[in-house]
């Protein structure tokens, strides 16, 4: 049989490479629990309509990248972002009945079907969070303060915060024939794929990465030509209160995004381009104050951000070396055996992290096996500590070894543990 493998674009994340993940995970639930935002968990498979109407029919994602497939008499999809499921699931169990303002994160696994290249998978996890409720700009200028404080918190390098206004959904019309009168006389000089958008998303055009479209997109007009004079004040008041929060900021305005959902605010966050490349944008979100009501839902503005939680994790400043365990207890014999997963079991229900040897193996292998476990005490029981009622304990840091009566051993290690700052994993039981 041809040896089986992960499927491709879609990673195994090792026990080595988890601690790091788990380190982003835990800060982005902190900086939410700060900011106020509480968990929910959506399905990963939706109906397929609810991305065709909420992303965009003409969006990258649902013309080619979509894992669709028919179940029965139902068309499903695999979700491809999270801001959709969430915004279905608002509007499902009438949330805004409950309460004005509702903000929500997640974290979770996405799939698209991309052509997969560093820091770019088929099954990518993203850290998300949604504003349902507050038409900004103030809560605009938080959710990106927010984002900066964690991706501070895990020491991404040489972040830039970029921001732009694509106007409410009365701008688009109009900036869209704008667009149309400006590409059409060059429409030979377009990539053919700028040249279908001409017809269905113009707007993309701007955010190629084809040399033909960007030196074609010279000159081209800006949404601020053609946005209302409220989405002008909202955009303005977004940037002063950045200002205001002391969050470095740069108005991008070829910036669009390739989602179809958004109005007005969009932003998206970059960093750790030495380590990126170019796909260093780290994060993107934005204002969508349509998409609720265009669900079904009441009409509710909102906005959001989802942040790759697998670029995150090249970009952050490495973790330190994981102890796995705290403490080793190592039986020299199987009479010792029952006592040592007795012991071990004591040391658990008191918070203590613990590997016990159920192999059998001599005293140099297993000293070596607890250190490469991370433990800081071994705990040996061997015939003559099992006649004597006793534990050998032994620090690896500090290379002492000392007696201890086997009924008071796992009190010891815990205080000695908790005394000396080692990490204690567990709670007590
Ligand atoms: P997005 O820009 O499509 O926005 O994705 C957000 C982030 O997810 C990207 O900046 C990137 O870090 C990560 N990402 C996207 N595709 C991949 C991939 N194939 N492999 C690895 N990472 C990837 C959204 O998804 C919107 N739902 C954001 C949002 C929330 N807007 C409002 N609320």
């Amino acid at each position: 049989m041809e040896p089986l493998r992960a499927v491709k674009g879609m990673n195994d994340v090792l026990p080595d490479e988890c601690a790091q993940w788990q380190r982003v995970e835990a800060a982005f639930r902190r900086a939410s629990a700060l900011y106020g935002f509480r968990e929910v968990r959506t399905p990963i498979v939706e109906p397929t309509r609810l991305f065709v109407r909420a992303v965009g029919e003409t969006t990258d994602i649902v013309e080619k990248e979509m894992y669709s497939f028919r179940h029965h008499d139902e068309d499903l999809t695999l979700r491809p972002e999270g801001t959709a499921g969430a915004a279905r699931a608002y509007v499902e169990h009438g949330v805004h009945n409950a309460e004005p303002v509702t903000r929500w994160y997640y974290a979770g696994p996405m799939f698209r079907a991309e052509k997969p290249q560093r820091g770019r998978y088929r099954q990518f996890y993203q850290l998300g969070a949604e504003i349902y409720g507050d038409p900004g700009p103030g809560c605009d200028a938080e959710m990106i303060a927010m984002l900066v404080a964690f991706f501070e918190a895990i020491g991404v390098p040489d972040m830039e915060v970029l921001v732009n206004s694509i106007g409410s959904a009365e701008a688009r019309p109009k900036f869209r024939d704008a667009l149309l009168a400006f590409f059409e006389p060059k429409r030979a000089q377009l990539s053919e794929e700028s040249q279908r958008r001409l017809a269905t998303n113009p707007l993309r055009i701007l955010d190629s990465k084809d040399p033909r479209d960007q030196a074609a997109c010279e000159g081209a007009p800006q949404i601020a030509d053609v946005m209302s004079d409220a989405d002008k004040a909202h955009f303005d008041g977004l940037r002063r209160l950045l200002d205001a929060l002391g969050v470095a900021h740069r108005v991008d305005p070829k910036l669009v995004r390739g989602l179809d959902y958004y109005t007005r605010t969009i932003f998206e966050i970059k960093g750790a381009k030495a380590k990126l490349g170019a796909g260093d944008t780290l994060c993107g979100g934005g204002r969508y104050d349509g998409m609720i009501a265009d669900l079904g839902g009441p009409s509710v503005p909102a906005l959001g951000f989802s942040a790759g939680l697998d670029r995150l994790v090249i970009a952050a400043e490495p973790a330190g070396a994981e102890s796995v365990v705290d403490a080793f207890v190592a039986p020299l014999g199987e009479a010792a055996l029952g006592s040592a997963l007795e012991l071990a079991r004591e040391l658990r229900s008191r918070g203590v992290a613990t590997s016990a040897d159920t192999r059998g193996a001599s005293l140099k292998s297993l000293l070596r096996r607890a250190n490469t476990l991370g433990a800081r005490l071994v705990l040996i029981l061997g015939e003559g500590e099992m006649s004597r009622g006793v534990v050998t304990l032994k620090d690896l840091a500090g290379h002492a070894q000392e007696e201890v009566p086997r009924e008071g051993a796992a009190a010891i290690v815990a205080d000695r543990l908790a005394a000396s700052g080692a990490v204690r994993r567990g709670e007590p039981a």
